[in-house]
């Protein structure tokens, strides 16, 4: 039985008082499910992972990051390592935004080099995959979704597979208030499990969790999650409200 996890990804926004703030409610609002029967992330900005992790303290709602580097240390100014994250309490990273993919031109490569050296790092990868509005018209959806899965995945082996979160976010619902239609999300989430047992195993496929993502809201959460195989969201507006974001959470149960 897969526990639903249900993430909200601050994008660039909130400042460290509204940050903590939002963190503290979060935990508040979520306490008698966050690492119960739900698994919850917030997932700030970098520069705000130390005092939100502050915040959400031992409530059992994780932090995750947007993304990392996929060199330990060195030269690579701007950049933060797997082992970075580690030390200022994250346990998630978003591998393969669609923002980082096409707003600052991140390859499937990059992207798998990326989840390689999170997963190196103890770090628990979720993997963002999704079309364009013009690859769906075109009917490519699968296609691409096969593409950046099977390249995203490169090189990860069952063990450490276990560990890894798909998100699945199609580009154009995400920010434009166009949600995937209950019908179209379980489509192709039910296509990622196939794709998954066919490059691991049955097995293991069942076990892994397939957020959906884009204009989730606490009005479409519930009938979104309830899809089979629809095991939590990737939230990015309505993860920057208290109380819209702990409803979607209670949607999860
Ligand atoms: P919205 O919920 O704002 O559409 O963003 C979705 C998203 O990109 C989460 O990672």
């Amino acid at each position: 039985m897969r526990k639903p996890f249900v993430a909200g990804n601050w994008k660039m926004n909130m400042n460290s008082q509204t940050g903590v703030a939002l963190a503290q409610g979060v935990a508040e609002g979520a306490a008698d499910l966050a690492g119960g029967s739900v698994t919850v992330a917030v997932i700030p900005p970098f520069v705000y992972l130390p005092p939100v992790g502050q915040a959400v303290g031992s409530s059992g709602v994780a932090v995750g990051a947007q993304d990392v580097y996929f060199e330990e240390k060195g030269a690579f100014t701007g950049e933060i390592s797997p082992a970075m994250l580690k030390d200022v309490g994250c346990t998630y990273v978003l591998c393969g935004h669609s923002e980082r993919r096409h707003v600052l031109g991140e390859s499937d490569e990059l992207v798998n080099k990326k989840l390689l050296a999170a997963l190196g790092g103890g770090l628990l990868p979720i993997l963002c995959v999704g079309e364009l509005l013009e690859e769906r018209d075109a009917s490519q959806t699968e296609q691409v979704v096969e593409r950046q899965i099977r390249a995203g995945l490169a090189g990860v082996d069952a063990e450490k597979m276990a560990t890894v979160t798909i998100a699945y976010e199609p580009v154009w619902a995400i920010g434009t208030g166009r949600t995937a239609t209950r019908e179209q999300a379980q489509e192709v989430h039910a296509f990622i499990r196939k794709l998954l047992a066919e490059m691991y195993s049955e097995t293991l496929a069942a076990e892994i969790r397939i957020q959906y993502g884009g204009s989730v809201k606490p009005g479409n959460a519930k009938e979104l999650m309830s899809e089979p195989d629809v095991d939590g969201c990737l939230v990015g507006g309505a993860s920057l409200k208290v109380d819209d974001f702990v409803q979607i959470i209670k949607a999860a149960v």
